[in-house]
């Protein structure tokens, strides 16, 4: 069988990396979560009080930076490394969500990125989850899944993650935060958030979740 690569996009709170987590552990390949990335590097610009308005600082603060995944051998479940520090925690609160899509509308932030997707994906046997992966990152993917779901069932679901992370926000804070999140991702001038031509779309809104990874899978065997 060969190895193939899935790429799995949609707007905010979908599912995306719950559903490409599980796609990845039932067929051994490796999860790439993109979003991650574009998340590290504006936790950095946070901390390091980094302008996007100043191409000079967004280019130096991008050599300043090394992002890398690490597989918790305790429980199995990818970190997100920093220079060195896991900032999967931080990297997922609403200080980071509510400035990520302005720094990852930056061409620059972008380029280098994907240059960095490219490379992790390269040996294909990966799915990887974000808004460009299918049309940008990998258009010779062998599966293009395009997730959409109603946005309350989005925001409720976002919500109820937040809450066990320790933020308690109201449904309207947290949908409020989905829906620019989405018109930035989708009206940027960079690799907008747009479903390909050939991806498959998947409204999970009221799908079960086995049955939406069951079905990935389904179509990701009929490509190997
Ligand atoms: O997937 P997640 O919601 O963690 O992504 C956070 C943000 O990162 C998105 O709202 C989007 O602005 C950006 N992103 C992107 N391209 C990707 C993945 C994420 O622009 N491939």
């Amino acid at each position: 069988m060969k190895k193939i690569i899935i790429a799995i996009d949609g707007y905010s709170g979908c599912g995306k990396s719950t559903t490409a987590k599980a796609v990845a552990r039932a067929l051994g390949y490796t999860y790439l979560d993109s979003g991650a990335m574009y998340r590290a590097v504006t936790l950095y610009f946070l901390q390091h009080f980094i302008n996007p308005d100043v191409p000079k600082d967004v280019k130096r603060g991008l050599q300043s930076l090394d992002i890398s995944f690490h597989n918790d051998n305790s429980n199995g479940i990818q970190q997100v490394y920093l220079n060195g520090i896991n900032v999967e925690e931080e990297i997922r609160g609403m200080q980071v969500s509510s400035k990520v899509s302005e720094i990852s509308k930056l061409g620059e932030v972008r380029k280098a990125m994907v240059e960095k997707q490219r490379k992790l994906g390269k040996k294909k046997g990966i799915v990887m989850d974000g808004r460009d992966i299918g049309t940008v990152v990998f258009p010779e993917a062998e599966l293009k899944v395009f997730m959409t779901a109603d946005t309350t069932i989005r925001a409720e679901r976002r919500q109820k993650e937040l809450l066990e992370k320790g933020e308690m926000l109201s449904l309207n804070e947290v949908k409020e935060n989905l829906e620019r999140r989405d018109a930035i991702d989708t009206k940027r001038e960079v690799s907008p958030l747009l479903k390909a031509s050939d991806a498959i779309e998947m409204d999970t809104s009221y799908l079960d979740f086995e049955e939406q990874v069951s079905t990935i899978i389904e179509l990701a065997k009929e490509r190997m």
